[in-house]
Formats: C-alpha cells, structure tokens, sequence
C-alpha cells in the first residue's frame, strides 16, 4: 500500500443548511486549485443538473478531486521584526519547517434541504471531515444542527466556518457565539471558527489550509489476514451510482483497503455478483480515467454491470462487506403509473435506474383497476418526490399519472390482525375497524422569538403539541411534535408564512399514535377514482370532501355527457357536484326550417349522451391527478 499516497489525501464535505453557500464555496476552491479552467466556470458549477440549476438548489452529492500546493511561501523569509522577538524571548534555536507537498483533496459537496439528508449521510460516510458552513445573515438553522448530529454520530473531524461575511448586515459575532452554544464547538480550546467570503473568496485559501491541518489523512487499516506477507484484500464502499448507456452501472466509491484497477475480477459483497472492472477513474468533476484508485481515493469503478438493480448504494466493492449504509424510511407515498400501459416496462427500467442516483427512493409494483400497472414509491418528503417525477419525466422521458400522497397508518382489524396500510385506497371503512395508529413526527423548529406566539397558535390549530423551548440571542429552538399528515398538509408553507420566511426544521417519524380518521373516495361518472382517495381526521371529512369535489369540478374537461362527481365515506355521499355537458351544436349547419332533420339530430345526439352517461367510462386525464395532488 502506498503509505505517502493516503498521507497527502484529504477527504471532505461541506455541510449546511439550505442556501447557506455550499455550492458557491465550492466554486472558490475549484477556481483556487485550478480544477476547472476560468472559462469553464459558472456560478456552483457543482450542481450539474438542470433541474439544480432552475431551482437554485442542491439535490444530488457531487464528489470532485481537486489537487493543491499550499502556498507556504509567506512563512519562509521571517523578517527582522520577527528574529528581533525570537531574540527578546530568548529563543535562539528555532527550525522553520516548510512542506512543499502536494495534496489530493477529494470534495463532496452535498444537499441542505432535509429530504436529501439520506445523501449527506452518505457522503459523510466516505470522507474523514466536513465544513460546517453557517451563513452569518441567517445564523444557525434547522440543517445546520441536522447535519452536524449525523457527523458527530460518524466521528468525523468538524471545522465550523462563518460565510458571507462581505454582507453588511452579516451578524459575524452573534453567529460565532450562536456556533459555540448551540452546537457545542470550541469548547476546551478547539480550534477558531473559521470566517469566509464564498462571494469575494476572503478567507478561502487560509480555509483549504486549515483543511489540510485539521482533516485526518485516511487512516491505514491493518492487514486483515495477518499472516506472513498480510495481503489486504480490497474494499471499496459504493455510496452512489449511476447508469451509463456504454459502461452500464457506475460505482461511484471510497476505497478503504487495497486498491482497483481496469481489468480486476472482483466482486460486490452483499449482492455476490463477480465482474471484470472495465474502468476506473476520478470526478474532475467529470468523469476522467486513471490508472488505479488506491486505499484513502475517491473515484469511480465501472462494473459493466447493466441490470440496474443488481447494484446497491452501501454494498463493497470486495468480498469482506463494509458496514453500508442504513435503509432510508420512507415519509409518504405516491403511486405511479405510466400514461400508456405500454410503457410499464419503461417506467420500471426508468426507476431502477434512478434508483442507482437516488438510492433514498423505494418502490414497488402495484395493479390499480382503472389505471393500471404501476408502482407504489416511498419518498422522504414532498419535495423529494417532486424531484424524482420531474426527473423520471426530464431524464427518462415517462409520461406518468400520479396519485395523491398517502403515509403508512397501522390499523387492527375487527378480526384483530394488524396491518401496516400506505394504499389510502386500501384504508378499510371504520367499521371494520377497532384502532387506527398514525406516524407522528417529532423535530425542532428554529424561529426568531418575536414569531413565538404566531408558532404557538398554529401548532394548536394543526393538533401539534410543543415541547422544549430553548431561547438564544434572538431565536428559540422548539421542539415540536405533529402527525406526518398534517405536515405532508401544507404544514411547512403555514410555518414559513407565519414566521415571514424565518423559520427552519427538521424532523424524524418518531412514533405513532391513536388517531380517528376516515378514508374519503373519489366517484366520477359512478365509477371510483382510483388514486384520489384520502385518509383524513374525521372531523375533516366534510371540508374536505367539499374542497376535493369543488377543485374535480374545476379541472375535469367537459364531455358530451354531464359528468357527476361525489365524494363519499363509510358509504355516505358527503358531497357531489356536476360537470355540464358541452353544448354540441348538431344543427348548427341546418339552414331554414328543416324542423324534421333538426328533430332527428337532437334525438340521436340525447341517445348518445345517455349511452355514455350509463357506461362510458370518464378517462381523467393525467395532469388532473397531478394537479389534485398539489
Ligand atoms: P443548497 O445546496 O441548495 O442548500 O444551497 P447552497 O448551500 O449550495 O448555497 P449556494 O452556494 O447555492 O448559495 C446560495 C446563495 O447565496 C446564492 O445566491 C449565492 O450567490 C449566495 N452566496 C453564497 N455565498 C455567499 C457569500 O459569501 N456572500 C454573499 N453575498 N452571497 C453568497
């Protein structure tokens, strides 16, 4: 193994919040280290997609490998000011040690928004430290203390750093002070909280330094077999992926013992799948071959592998498995079916290929009786499923219907078994029911204090309950605790609006707990929407069944026929309305007073109005289900 190799590396991410300057800091290191040559920069050059860039925000991980020379070149001639005070403190020998060496710095930049933290787990698996960024304009927030909490469970080295720091109203000391209190740091006379400018670049240099001083090189494991010439068997962990059309799966991995190379026979640990290595190579930040990526690299493998399911994020390049990764559990579901029935299989190639890059979505196929073959996907969030549509639509071309979300309730039947049901379409009727248990979360909300009385209210008008509240500066961290239903509800929008934008959190499913709720369907033309039902308290039946009947009003295209719709529970009608038929003019063309042909036409035209008013079935088009389910 090549010891001085794994000494000159440094592994790292930068975590935060949302917007805090993650992917902006970035861009200053790449310009600093020559990365990426001047004309080919544009503002966070690291969020590739296009989807990132409209939105302004991260979603995947990027790794890239930058090298660098620290500039040490300031410290080598000490001036006559300086040997004058060696001289008065009487220090006579004195050895300036300079380090001319070249470093690998292999960057992760990741996610803020939580539900993408399953990304910035990841990546904090494969590197040694992170940058915790804070943006001195917002302070701490919700994912900054997130975020930290994952990378202290991993023991990986922390170097907290203010950012924007050219802002006027930048609160540079009140968030140094609000580091060390709410995150515990500095204590016992760590290191200094680092000040940078990812806009101007002040600071960055003296941060990619403190970077090689602070991060640990990749530790050496010992030799695992122990035995006269120790060979260490080579263990890569795969903590993304993606699929590419000539090389098929893509390991993207952190090698932790020995070292791959094209041509290598070797195998993936938990799956048992052999394979000749067909390239490897680094994130420049594209793809680049190289010869081999040894223990403490960070690169990629290409496996030939074209069955997208065969590879897993967590599993080891190897035949001794790595730890790997927790599973993701999922928040809310959505079904998904493709618009023609045709393209079921491209739709379920699609997810498994995504699945590769998004490794936090999970699914599973599903027979819907109107729409067809489909699949029901776990998501971590609302956001996150928009993302994974509007990818599977943008990268895979799929034309999709979608249901409303539904979380996962756990019911006990009259018969007494337990079921776990996330089909809203499936949530039996409460009579045959005795007990009905919903997910709760339990997270913390960071808010200025002068929108305290504001929270306090909205938490009681959502059945939220508040627990903890720990004020610092001008701003409360609450521990706050609500059912997942009602945050997948427009909780977030509510708390952003109340607190004018302030407000941040974050959040876990914690338990579940006893709840009264009602399964409300959709009837369209006397026929059941399938994938617009809806769980809801049942003192929220009425309400919504109204606003659910009212917007299907709106959207639904007219037809020949008048269309009904009803919302019905528990086999009552709670509310219905009607779509008017379109007005065909059939004898619009009949000149003058043909009355006979004129009578004719009208008779045919109601025939046919009552035929398909009787049988025909409403074909709801898809953008109704997706608007619906906004
Ligand atoms: P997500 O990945 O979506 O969480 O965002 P991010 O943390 O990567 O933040 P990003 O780099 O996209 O920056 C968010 C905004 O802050 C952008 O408009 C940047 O131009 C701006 N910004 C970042 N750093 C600085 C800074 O040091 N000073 C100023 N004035 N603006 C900055």
């Amino acid at each position: 193994m090549d010891q001085e190799h794994e000494k000159s590396i440094r592994n790292f991410c930068i975590i935060a919040h949302i917007d805090h300057g993650k992917s902006t800091l970035a861009d200053r290191f790449l310009e600093l280290t020559g990365t990426v040559e001047k004309r080919h920069m544009r503002a966070q050059t690291l969020d590739r997609m296009d989807l990132e860039r409209e939105r302004g925000i991260t979603i995947k991980m990027q790794p890239v490998r930058m090298t660098w020379k620290p500039n040490h070149a300031k410290f080598l001639i000490p001036n006559t000011q300086f040997l004058n005070k060696l001289q008065k403190l009487e220090i006579r020998n004195f050895k300036l040690e300079i380090q001319d060496s070249e470093y690998i710095l292999n960057l992760i930049d990741t996610p803020g928004h939580v539900d993408f933290s399953y990304e910035v787990s990841r990546a904090l698996a494969a590197v040694e430290g992170a940058i915790l960024l804070v943006d001195a304009t917002q302070g701490v927030q919700a994912q900054t203390v997130a975020h930290l909490a994952i990378a202290q469970e991993l023991g990986k080295t922390i170097l907290p750093v203010i950012n924007k720091i050219d802002v006027p109203h930048a609160r540079i000391e009140e968030t140094e002070a609000e580091i060390k209190a709410f995150l515990g740091l500095a204590k016992g006379g760590e290191a200094p909280i680092m000040q940078v400018s990812a806009k101007t670049g002040e600071g960055v240099e003296a941060l990619l330094e403190e970077v090689i001083k602070r991060v640990p090189a990749p530790s050496l494991t010992p030799p695992d077999n122990g035995v006269d010439g120790a060979k260490i068997n080579t263990r890569a962990l795969i903590f993304d992926s993606h699929f590419h059309p000539h090389s098929g799966v893509i390991a993207h991995v952190r090698v932790m013992d020995g070292a791959i190379k094209k041509g290598d026979y070797t195998t993936l640990a938990a799956e048992g799948i052999s394979f000749v290595v067909k390239e490897v190579g680094i994130f420049a930040p594209d793809l680049k071959p190289c010869d081999r990526l040894s223990a403490g690299d960070i690169g990629y493998v290409a496996t030939g592998i074209r069955e997208a399911g065969k590879i897993h994020v967590g599993d080891t390049i190897g035949n001794k498995p790595l730890p790997g990764y927790k599973e993701p559990k999922p928040m809310i579901w959505l079904s998904l079916f493709p618009v023609s029935q045709e393209d079921f299989p491209l739709l379920r190639d699609a997810l498994a290929k995504l699945r590769l890059n998004d490794s936090a979505v999970s699914f599973n196929e599903e027979q819907n009786e109107v729409l067809g073959k489909g699949f029901r996907c776990g998501f971590l969030g609302l956001l996150h499923s928009e993302i994974v549509i509007e990818r599977l639509r943008r990268e895979f071309h799929c034309e999709l219907v979608v249901s409303l979300p539904s979380l996962a309730y756990e019911i006990t039947r009259k018969d007494g078994t337990v079921a776990h049901i996330a089909d809203t379409a499936r949530f039996p009727d409460a009579h045959a029911l005795v007990r009905v248990r919903e997910p709760w979360l339990s997270g913390q909300i960071f808010i200025p204090d002068r929108f305290f009385t504001a929270l306090s209210s909205l938490l009681t008008k959502r059945k939220g309950e508040m627990g903890n509240v720990e004020t610092l500066a001008s701003r409360l961290r609450v521990t706050f605790y609500l059912p997942l239903r009602v945050f997948v509800d427009g909780f977030f929008d509510d708390l952003k609006r109340i607190s004018e934008g302030y407000a941040s959190l974050f959040y876990d499913v914690a338990s579940y707990r006893d709840a009264v709720l009602r399964r409300i369907d959709v009837v369209v033309a006397e026929e059941r929407a399938a994938g617009l039902s809806r769980v809801v308290a049942s003192d929220e039946v009425v309400r919504v069944a109204r606003n659910m009947v009212e917007r299907l009003r709106e959207l639904l295209p007219r037809a020949q026929f008048a269309i009904k719709i009803q919302a019905v529970s528990d086999g009552r009608i709670i509310a219905s309305a009607t779509v008017p038929a379109l007005r065909k003019h059939v004898t619009g063309n009949l000149y003058g007073g043909d009355r006979s042909r004129k009578m004719k036409l009208w008779k045919k035209q109601k025939e046919g109005k009552k035929r398909l008013g009787a049988t025909g079935r409403v074909a709801i088009p898809p953008e109704v289900f997706i608007k619906m389910a906004q």
